[in-house]
């Protein structure tokens, strides 16, 4: 039987994006997204969706109420459905035993609880949350013991997303593949048909890939390490080039024309960031380490260290250029989100770059073309982080935020950064050394330096 109605449990990043494309490109095909937050779910629904993606807004207000729904009612959707994707977070775990080592599954759990106490019919389950090796396991245990009507029944499948934030609709519309693990069981391949025949709507066959359930699974995490580990050799080069002489982007660039590592990811910056990378890489972590593979854990947890090294060390250049001391000198902050078109600061190395500076008793003036004040403010407030309010100035023009300071801070890759006018300024910066610290290495070096600035980057002396 063709899907014919689809539940989403999850609002957030994955979840709506992905809804709304499987809606635009199926009309016959209901989709309810639900979520347990009210506010997020009354954003969905208003002009101002809770999520910046470019080209989501085009698609959710052209279909929203049509064949695209956002509700806080998840027991009717999924009552309804016939496939419900579970799209929840499954973030490092916060609390109790294996606190920030291991991945915390209370959210598909409870998605998998909702779901068995409410579903009716064969029900096709899609894990699209990333989740350790296994987990479908887990979720089909759930299911079934919470399950109590007859004739209800379940296929799980594991189709984990690749999505990558600032590019997600393109990323749904046209992606590199499409990976669906499945059981062996004739009503396994038969669920995996059915999930595969959504997709072919506008993914070519070939692109679709099936595996077995725990290969999807691994794969998921595997992708997200080995994608961190790529930036990480280059960043892990950049400190190489900063003592040697050496310049990143040359290295980079050659290095990127073997046809056999390809010049993706190969952009040096001030360390990756983003809700993904760093959990995955944990949860693989934990992983190894059940599995007594020692060695092998290490190699993974490498990356998270070196990741944090790439931004110390920027933060202690900042500091050490400025004559060791930032304390009451105004510095003007260009990015707060992880990375470019995005308004998400989950994981962001410009927390940290801010943390740091606020500690060393420094006054921020932040400016992001897309994050929140609000968000700005919730980043910043956590613990291990000391100031008053007089310290930090969330600006909405970059202008504003560099009156006055003696630096400028660049901490995410936008490109409208380079198109600022570095004249102006510079001329309405504080008199004396006026630095820029290119944390992305997006600026046109040489023509800074001749406007006067000192200038830092990241991975070559200047
Ligand atoms: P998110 O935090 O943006 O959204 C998750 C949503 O699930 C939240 O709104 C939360 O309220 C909701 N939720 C949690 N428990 C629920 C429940 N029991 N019932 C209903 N709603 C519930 O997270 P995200 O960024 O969308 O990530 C979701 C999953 O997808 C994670 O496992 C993540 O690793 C993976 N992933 C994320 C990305 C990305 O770019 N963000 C890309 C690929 C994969
Ligand atoms: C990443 C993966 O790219 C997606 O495939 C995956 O689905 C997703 O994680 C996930 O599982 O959440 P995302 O985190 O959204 O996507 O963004 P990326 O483009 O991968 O960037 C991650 C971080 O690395 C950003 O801070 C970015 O600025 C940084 N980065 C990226 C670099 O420092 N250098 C590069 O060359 C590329």
């Amino acid at each position: 039987m063709p899907i014919k109605r689809i539940c989403c449990i999850g609002a957030g990043y994955v979840g709506g994006p992905t809804c709304a494309v499987i809606a635009k490109k199926c009309p016959d095909i209901v989709v309810t997204v639900t979520d347990i937050m009210p506010a997020k779910i009354a954003e969905w629904n208003s002009d101002s969706l809770p999520i910046f993606e470019p080209g989501l807004e085009e698609i959710v207000f052209e279909i929203r109420g049509n064949n695209l729904f956002f509700t806080t009612d998840g027991p009717k959707a999924i009552r309804e459905a016939d496939l419900i994707f579970i799209s929840v977070n499954t973030p490092t775990k916060a609390y109790g035993a294996e606190k920030g080592k291991a991945p915390d599954l209370s959210c598909v759990e409870s998605a998998a609880r909702l779901i068995g106490k409410n579903a009716s019919g064969a029900t096709i389950i899609v894990e699209k949350s990333t989740v350790p090796v296994r987990a479908a396991e887990s979720i089909a245990a759930i299911l079934s013991a919470e399950c109590r009507e007859d004739g209800t029944s379940f296929q799980v499948l594991s189709n984990p997303e690749f999505l990558s934030e600032g590019t997600a609709i393109q990323d749904l519309l046209s992606p590199d593949r499409v990976l669906i693990g499945c059981e062996s069981s004739e009503a396994g391949k038969l669920a995996r048909k059915e999930l595969a025949d959504i997709y072919t709507r506008w993914v070519p066959e070939e692109r679709i890939v099936t595996s077995n359930i725990w290969s999807s699974e691994l794969t998921k995490l595997i992708n997200n390490a080995m994608l961190a580990q790529k930036i990480t050799c280059i960043n892990a080069t950049s400190a190489i080039c900063e003592k040697t002489g050496a310049d990143v982007s040359e290295v980079a660039k050659a290095v990127g024309m073997d046809q056999r590592i390809g010049p993706a990811f190969l952009n040096c910056s001030i360390g990756f960031g983003g809700s993904c990378f760093h959990k995955d890489i944990l949860s693989l972590v934990y992983l190894c380490k059940q599995l007594s593979l020692d060695e092998v854990a290490d190699y993974w947890q490498m990356i998270v260290d070196l990741n944090e090294l790439q931004r110390r060390r920027f933060c202690q250049r900042i500091v050490k250029s400025l004559y060791g001391n930032v304390a009451g000198k105004k510095l003007a902050i260009f990015g707060f989100a992880f990375k470019e078109n995005t308004g998400d600061t989950r994981e962001s190395s410009a927390i940290v770059v801010c943390k740091h500076l606020l500690n060393e008793q420094a006054q921020l003036a932040i400016y992001d073309p897309k994050v929140r004040e609000s968000q700005i403010i919730r980043d910043l407030q956590s613990p291990g982080c000391e100031f008053n309010s007089s310290s930090l100035k969330i600006e909405t023009c970059p202008y504003e935020a560099t009156k006055g300071a003696s630096a400028i801070v660049i901490c995410t890759e936008w490109k409208a950064f380079k198109n600022l006018n570095y004249q102006k300024l510079y001329d309405s910066m504080e008199s004396g050394a006026r630095w820029i610290f290119d944390g992305r290495n997006i600026l046109d070096h040489q023509k800074l330096m001749e406007t006067g600035f000192q200038v830092h980057c990241v991975g070559k002396a200047l």
